[in-house]
């Protein structure tokens, strides 16, 4: 079992495409860990997007995502982390796969609707900066 973390970007937010894209990875058959509408500041988003700090367009990335609040999501499954970036798409919405998230409602790059952890390593740095262990919520026996 590998879990992932995903964000719906501000302009997700925006388009009221919050149920639209839960539904895509419920039906994938993803189980949701972790869930919360939440607004970052700046640190936050920073701090988030560190891996990026020397890119041109990391002051446009922060700012855009703490323009408005955001989902973010702990979903859990085999492979996750694949499945979640297939059902998304790739980066560059004009080159994302029709049917996919970025495909059907990205408007570019910068808006691009969704994030998701691009690799294990990753996913275990991204996820504890929206959620404690508590908040993480596991599979109940019985
Ligand atoms: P995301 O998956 O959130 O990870 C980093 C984000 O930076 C990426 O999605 C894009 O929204 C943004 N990004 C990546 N490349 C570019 C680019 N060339 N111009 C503007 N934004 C970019």
């Amino acid at each position: 079992m590998e879990q992932t973390l995903i964000l719906i970007k501000p302009d997700g937010v925006k388009k009221h495409l919050i149920g639209e894209i839960i539904k895509r990875f419920e039906s994938n058959g993803l189980d949701i860990r972790a869930i919360k509408l939440v607004r970052i500041n700046r640190s936050q988003a920073e701090g988030f997007y560190q891996v990026h700090k020397e890119q041109p367009f990391f002051e446009e990335l922060v700012q855009f995502m703490t323009s408005g609040p955001i989902i973010a999501c702990v979903l859990e499954g085999e492979r996750a982390i694949t499945r979640v970036r297939q059902i998304m798409g790739t980066t560059d919405p004009k080159k994302a796969e029709k049917g996919t998230i970025r495909n059907e409602f990205a408007d570019s790059i910068r808006y691009n609707i969704i994030h998701g952890s691009d690799s294990k390593a990753s996913a275990d740095y991204e996820i504890p900066n929206f959620f404690n262990r508590l908040e993480i919520i596991g599979i109940q026996a019985g």
